[in-house]
């Protein structure tokens, strides 16, 4: 069990807590902090367990759960056999007949570092007097715990885990769910009890948050609240139509059936039982591999279908098992190694606005620092004014701040049951901060703009920063401390100042070592002989991406050309709809953007290409094939296979749409395949894939489009 308040998010999270207790005692010390902690855990127990509306995440839960455990075992007097530490969840609620557990479900002690598993094994030595020898690891599903009862291979009762001794019967519900066999395959134990985790696909979960939106309807924060909502429904039959799914990772108990000796062989019995078993289960020598499956299954964390917050490392021997025993409230043969979490619930400060390089004002949270998703988030995005009025996030809020690998932080919401009147609600601001241009929003756009043009400083440090970038001419060395260095100093004014740039300018600049001048020349003279399709995606003219800019440089050959090309022209390159043409034609007639393709050009950037690419004959075999790619390829890295599509005349777009031909789904799809399905477009594997660039279009009709 980790210990005490080391882990505490800041005090203010806590302290600011309405107090659902109110029983205000007089004393301090720890006899008052124990029953404050006691209170606290009792209330967010409940919210959590019997009405599925969490009001701090887990992770904080856990943390004033560990502070209670920590204070009980120094204090052994402040014991009492009603403290939440004495039991494992909430009763079950009225809505369900109780069902009594044959043996009692227990939680789970956690470990959050290495140190703290090789501890949680030297503990189980120590108690059996021997090593503890191998271990079982398997993925923790962040889902709901279920016990299903077999009585002759047939299911006759599904329970919740409730507070441990009762839970709730939840048979009809789970009856519903296709991965639980109502009938257990071959010769069947006499009664037998088994325990594993419902939980709703992130694939279903996404649908069902499209539906509940459509239909106006709350949105669900995560797939676990999901999974735990749809269990609890009245009718079965909207159980049925939310897509749960289970793994099943423990025997409760069995009367008959085979002699096992190890908890490996009871997940393979299982499984040939027909019960769903994760595969990802492995047995390791010891706590030091156990911490090798962990940063595995984290740096895989992306590709599962299902939401996972940990590793559960397991005794595999069940001798051992036996010996070990329960504490209180969990098992000594097994520990929950928890993840950072990925969601945290944090004070938002402000909201403040970021200008975009093409001007566009997007809002984003000002919060107090927390520690999320295994890293330290101070600030996260809120996309657009819609989403901070859809989310009704207010300046002064708790709010939910989600983290996941490296995706950027967002904030998913606010916590409306800690407000206290004083939150502000956020408006758009009139003008821009940085440049005093009034900021408008075109009707029926998402998005408001700067209107200050490449005057706001906000918007020219990121059209720089996009200008030198990865996306644009990738320019080594000139990153966005540089930039500001090289603007504070009147060094550019523009991109073309870039190419114009001298040795004897740069080494005044402080912190500017020889070296990295020179380094920092190399790249801009590298950056001089890019092909045309990067100087266009560099130049950031609106709806211009890698994407197109490859289609027009392939088109039109040279910057100069584009300059004279008229809408109609552009309008008529594959992959080029009227609002790019647009874009497009306002930018070349745009007195200011003809100097800038003037003086790039004067500063010795290449504006042509120089022979037309792509394998004779092969140059429209896709001609207006329309493709999204999602997921990891086999053979072929993403740019790979979007080049080799534009090499035989496809477009690759990023989102699905009724325009889109196809879906290439590789590996771990995630979200797009759900749409695809959803809108009836063909789904490729990457062998259709490889063959459709072989053999053309023909082979899209063998995708299959769901019905
Ligand atoms: S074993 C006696 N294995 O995590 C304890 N639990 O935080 C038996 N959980 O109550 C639990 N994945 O609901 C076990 N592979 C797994 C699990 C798992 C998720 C849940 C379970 C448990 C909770 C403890």
């Amino acid at each position: 069990m980790k210990q005490g308040k080391s882990k505490l998010g800041p005090a203010a999270t806590l302290s600011d807590t309405p107090d659902p207790s109110g029983s205000g005692k007089p004393d301090s010390g720890p006899a008052r902090r124990v029953d404050v902690l006691r209170d606290k855990l009792r209330y967010h127990a409940h919210r959590y367990f019997a009405l599925d509306a969490p009001e701090i995440s887990d992770a904080e839960y856990d943390d004033l759960f560990a502070e209670l455990a920590a204070l009980e075992d120094a204090h052994p007097e402040l014991n009492s056999p009603d403290s939440p530490t004495a039991r494992v969840g909430a009763p079950p609620s009225e809505l369900f007949a109780p069902a009594p557990h044959l043996r009692p479900m227990f939680s789970l002690d956690n470990a959050d570092t290495p140190g703290e598993l090789e501890e949680w094994a030297a503990r189980a030595a120590r108690h059996l007097g021997r090593e503890a020898g191998e271990l079982v690891c398997e993925p923790k599903i962040d889902g709901l715990a279920v016990s299903l009862v077999y009585q002759r291979g047939e299911l006759v009762r599904a329970a919740t885990r409730g507070d441990g001794a009762v839970g709730e019967d939840i048979t009809a519900n789970v009856r519903t769910i296709a991965s639980v066999p109502l009938r257990l395959l071959g010769a069947a134990p006499e009664r037998m009890e088994v325990r594993g985790e419902i939980y709703m696909p992130l694939g279903a979960f996404a649908r069902l948050n499209e539906r509940q939106a459509a239909a106006g309807e709350r949105l669900f924060a995560n797939a676990r609240n999901a999974a735990a909502g749809s269990v609890r429904q009245k009718d079965p039959s909207v159980t049925a139509g939310r897509g749960l799914a289970v793994w099943m990772y423990q025997l409760g108990f069995t009367e008959g059936g085979p002699r096992l000796s190890t908890h490996f062989q009871t997940l393979e019995m299982l499984r040939e039982l027909g019960l769903r078993v994760n595969p990802e289960a492995r047995v390791v020598p010891g706590p030091r591999e156990a911490a090798a499956y962990v940063a595995d299954i984290l740096s895989r964390l992306g590709d599962f279908e299902y939401q996972t917050d940990g590793v559960v490392i397991k005794v595999n021997g069940l001798a051992e098992q036996e010996d070990l025993g329960f504490t209180a409230r969990a098992p000594r043969w097994a520990v929950a190694y928890k993840f950072p979490p990925e969601e945290r619930i944090t004070r938002l400060r402000n909201i403040a606005i970021n200008v975009g390089r093409t001007g566009a004002v997007t809002p984003f949270a000002v919060l107090e620092p927390v520690f999320v998703g295994g890293a330290n988030v101070g600030m996260a995005t809120l996309h657009n004014a819609d989403e901070v009025a859809r989310k009704d996030v207010r300046v002064g809020d708790y709010v939910v701040v989600r983290r996941a690998g490296d995706v950027i932080p967002e904030v998913a919401g606010p916590v409306p049951g800690r407000r206290t009147g004083e939150e502000i609600p956020w408006v758009m601001p009139e003008v821009c901060p940085r440049c005093g241009a009034p900021i408008v929003r075109p009707e029926g756009e998402k998005v408001a703009r700067c209107t200050g043009g490449l005057a706001c400083p906000s918007r020219l440090r990121e059209w720089l920063f996009h200008f030198a970038g990865r996306a644009g001419m990738d320019i080594e060395g000139l990153g966005y401390k540089r930039i500001d260095q090289l603007l504070n100093e009147g060094l550019i004014k523009g991109p073309a100042d870039i190419f114009f740039l001298r040795a004897e300018d740069l080494e005044p600049l402080e912190r500017l070592a020889e070296l990295s001048v020179a380094n920092l020349m190399q790249g801009i003279e590298a950056a001089r002989d890019r092909p045309l399709a990067r100087l266009l995606a560099a130049l950031g003219i609106r709806h211009v991406g890698g994407t197109v800019a490859r289609l027009l440089a392939r088109r039109f050959g040279s910057l100069p050309a584009l300059l004279e090309a008229d809408q109609e022209s552009l309008a008529a390159v594959e992959g080029v709809g009227p609002i790019i043409a647009e874009s497009v034609a306002e930018w070349a007639s745009d007195e200011e953007n003809r100097l800038l393709a003037a003086r790039l050009g004067e500063g010795g950037v290449r504006l042509s290409d120089p022979e037309p690419e792509g394998p004779p004959g092969r140059g429209d075999l896709l001609a207006g094939v329309r493709l999204v790619i999602t997921g990891t390829l086999e053979t072929l890295s993403r740019e790979g296979a979007q080049a080799a599509v534009e090499e035989r005349g496809g477009v690759v777009t990023s989102g699905v749409s009724g325009k889109t031909s196809a879906l290439v789904a590789g590996e771990a799809p995630g979200g797009k395949l759900a749409k695809a399905e959803s809108l009836g477009v063909a789904v490729l594997d990457e062998e259709l894939f490889l063959r459709l660039l072989e053999e053309g279009p023909d082979v899209l009709e063998e995708g299959q489009a769901p019905e």
